[in-house]
């Protein structure tokens, strides 16, 4: 079976480079033809741990290839998986299917055999059943096209992983001749868990269910992080430690241990708009209501990055007006530019929100990133950059860590201590040893922990 992954961007690259991996014929295609020459050279175009690797790998074999023609897609592969990015709309609710649209009606009318169009994008409910109407248009009648729903999972950083090892497969179809062929181009992860003695689980959905599914599964994402991120606000008005708050309430099986880090709050390209782009969508299907509380994850989560910005201005004892901290004179090193660590993704990044805030609020601030540095300069070239975390925390009042990659959790306060002017840190994820860190002569703050 052929395989193709329309959009190679993060879901589609990988995609396409661990199927080839488990064995299939795959066709990358993009429009974009720097991305596609890239990958054909065997280079993804983001940071993502063991995907050039498998890219290499793929290239190597003859199973794999990228290429800008969608009439070599059409003639090439029996199933079809749409991997777009379907963007927050200008007016910051809903998605934007331009992508979806363009890929299905220029895909369509060149398919010359009976093909399963599979979307894998995160859309709106109701989509699947309009890319159905699309096809129906623009595709000969004769030929039976059909399409189905399987959302993706994946998180960046673990990508690969997620890909060749799913935690469950959902198969929103219309036929069993649909079920079917989705399960084939599912037949390699299938092999590749009974070799481990694993299982995965197959829900078989209508189209409706299929799609509510990704989003809810990260509406509940987001809103475990903002439960985690409200007890730290209670915890810092009431004298508690939410990081041991966490660790006491994740003991109980129903409850979990995991997706309670409280911080400065989630980012990327899928949670924050997910959870917009759900509450817009239930808005127009009449179920605004429903999803009301979302409204309430999405301020607790920015309501984090100023209470970096408030134990930023109490720590530098610089007074809070009424339009905020006056920082000026101060020297700030955020260490993070990225949403999350393993990743070079900015997009949404409290990190940078919080940097750029600090430099709203007067002081010069320096940002150092160990993979995020070249896509920051890009979304906020007005910061100061520094090439690595030495150079960063020289000289500075106070040091901001606001993405918990291991360099940062790892440092020696006692080295890192010898650099700065101030031994000040903010804790934006609680990755650190607050004893160490007050051991080694640093006033610490953590995120919803008491001083140390
Ligand atoms: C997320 C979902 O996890 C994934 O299933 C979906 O397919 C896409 O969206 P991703 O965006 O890669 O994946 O990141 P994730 O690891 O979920 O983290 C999201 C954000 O939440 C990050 O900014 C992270 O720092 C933050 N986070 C996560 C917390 O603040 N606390 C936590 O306990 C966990």
């Amino acid at each position: 079976m052929r395989l193709s992954f329309l959009g190679t961007g993060y879901l589609g690259a990988t995609y396409a480079a661990c199927f080839a991996e488990l064995g299939y014929e795959v066709l990358g295609y993009d429009v974009d033809d720097a991305k596609i020459s890239k990958l054909a050279a065997g280079q993804a175009p983001f940071h993502e741990p063991g995907l050039d690797d498998l890219l290499r790998r793929g290239l190597a074999s003859g199973r794999l290839r990228f290429g800008t023609s969608m009439a070599e897609v059409a003639d090439f592969a029996d199933v079809h998986f749409i991997c777009v990015g379907t963007p927050q709309r200008p007016d910051g609710m809903g998605a934007d299917l331009t992508y979806v649209e363009s890929v299905v009606t220029t895909l369509a009318p060149l398919l010359t055999r009976r093909a399963l169009i599979v979307g894998k994008s995160t859309v709106p409910v109701g989509t699947a059943a309009w890319v159905e109407q699309l096809v129906a248009k623009h595709a000969d009648p004769g030929l039976q096209v059909e399409v189905a729903w399987s959302p993706e999972f994946l998180q960046e950083g673990y990508a690969v992983e997620d890909v060749l090892r799913p935690n469950r497969i959902v198969a929103g179809v219309r036929s069993e001749w649909a079920r079917d062929r989705l399960h084939a181009a599912h037949k390699g992860v299938f092999d590749l868990a009974a070799t481990e003695d694993r299982d995965v689980p197959v829900v078989v959905t209508d189209f409706a269910t299929a799609e509510l599914v990704k989003v809810a599964a990260n509406a509940f994402l987001a809103t475990k992080i903002s439960f985690i991120n409200a007890m730290a606000e209670v915890c810092e008005v009431a004298g508690g430690d939410v990081t041991l708050l966490a660790r006491a309430i994740g003991y109980d099986p129903r409850i979990g241990n995991r997706f309670l880090q409280a911080g400065l709050g989630f980012g990327g390209g899928c949670l924050p708009k997910d959870i917009r782009a759900f509450q817009a969508r239930a808005q127009e299907l009449g179920a605004g209501e429903a999803l009301r509380f979302l409204h309430e994850v999405d301020l607790i989560n920015t309501r984090r990055r100023g209470r970096a910005l408030t134990l930023a201005a109490e720590l530098l004892n610089r007074p809070v007006g009424p339009a905020g901290p006056d920082l000026s004179g101060t020297r700030i090193a955020v260490l993070g530019a990225t949403f999350k660590p393993n990743s070079d993704d900015v997009r949404d990044a409290p990190s940078l929100a919080v940097a750029s805030a600090l430099a709203a609020a007067g002081a010069a601030v320096t940002v150092y990133d160990p993979q995020g540095i070249p896509n920051a300069r890009e979304v906020q070239p007005s910061l100061t950059y520094a090439p690595t975390l030495t150079d960063a925390v020289t000289d500075v009042s106070l040091v901001v860590v606001a993405t918990e990659w291991a360099e940062f959790r790892n440092a020696d306060p006692v080295l890192v201590g010898d650099l700065v002017a101030e031994r000040k840190v903010i804790d934006g994820r609680n990755c650190l040893d607050p004893g160490q860190w007050a051991r080694a002569g640093w006033t610490y703050r953590g995120m919803g922990r008491p001083p140390a």
